[in-house]
């Protein structure tokens, strides 16, 4: 199928699901967007980007950040963060305390809040910036120079951050965090409130599908670990959904609560859909039936 018509075929059949599932309240800016929204785009492995419906209008990339600061971290040191954060699947939401006391303070993995919590902290230690190093990253990448943080989330965000304080304190008082609570805060709510569209994570993230190399042809991480980046985004990347997203998707994918999800197809092309409703997970309700529908209709699932 071609894919213009792939993607036409895509709107049309979640087109029923536009709208339904909640989107999320408890950082009050998010709360106000319009849930009908829909977008989808496509990177292929030369930058070439096709989309529909919604795919130019930026969202809150939200936890999707996360992909992106796990990938520096390892370029600039690779086995190093592993001292501090797990690789196993946690079962649990994306922002609960109960596994960090078990574990010592070491989270199980660098997706949910408290793992992407250590990766800012990492980072911050790495490049000092590192929502700024981010964002030069993804404006690179994406070829938009307009990329830039939404101050509203992010303040929004800051505001109601008593939960990632905790972690982020309760990981400090294990001696998992190099610098200061206030600090990483900061800029891991900097970094998650970074606005992009479809069609900017889709370039952004196509470096996954290119085996870790750069649109300039660069290597930003060497295969084995753009290999292990893709295989975390599949067990890890959608919660305590991973399995069930695994299952109906079948390729690997970073979910946000701003209703985006950013899906790799390794050696393929890279896919980002938007849709603001989320189900009880915090995935997006239309965001991935439509990936199901794409890796369905294209054959492209890994399985
Ligand atoms: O830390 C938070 O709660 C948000 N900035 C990000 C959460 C998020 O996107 C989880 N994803 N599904």
């Amino acid at each position: 199928m071609e894919l213009n018509q792939l993607l036409g075929r895509i709107v049309d059949e979640v087109a029923p699901l536009r709208g339904s599932g909640v989107v999320a309240d408890y950082i009050p800016a998010l709360a106000r967007v319009d849930p009908a929204h829909f977008g989808i785009a496509i990177a292929d492995l030369e930058g070439r980007v096709r989309g529909v419906g919604d795919w130019q209008m930026p969202f809150s990339v939200q936890s999707i950040s996360k992909v992106f600061t796990l990938a520096l971290v390892l370029a600039g040191s690779d086995e190093a963060l592993w001292r501090r954060v797990g690789r196993e699947p946690s079962g649990n939401a994306f922002n609960s305390l109960i596994q960090l006391e078990h574990e010592r303070g070491i989270p199980r993995n660098p997706f949910i809040n408290a793992g992407a919590l250590t990766v800012t902290d990492e980072l911050i230690s790495q490049v000092g910036d590192a929502s700024g190093e981010l964002l030069a990253f993804l404006r690179t990448e994406s070829g938009n120079p307009d990329l830039r943080v939404d101050a509203e989330v992010a303040a929004s965000e800051a505001a109601h951050a008593d939960r990632n304080l905790a972690l982020t304190h309760f990981m400090a008082s294990y001696g998992n965090m190099r610098n200061p609570v206030a600090t990483v805060l900061d800029q891991y709510v900097r970094q998650c409130s970074i606005e992009m569209s479809c069609r900017d994570l889709a370039l952004a993230g196509r470096f996954l599908a290119a085996h870790g190399v750069r649109r300039d042809g660069s290597e930003l991480l060497t295969r084995r670990q753009a290999k292990r980046v893709n295989a975390i985004m599949l067990t890890c990347g959608t919660y305590d959904a991973a399995g069930d997203f695994a299952y109906r998707v079948g390729i690997p994918g970073k979910s946000g609560v701003g209703g985006g999800i950013l899906a790799i197809v390794p050696g393929r092309c890279a896919i980002a859909v938007w849709s603001p409703g989320l189900d009880a997970r915090g995935n997006s309700v239309a965001g991935v039936a439509a990936l199901d529908h794409f890796t369905t209709l294209t054959g492209w699932s890994i399985f």
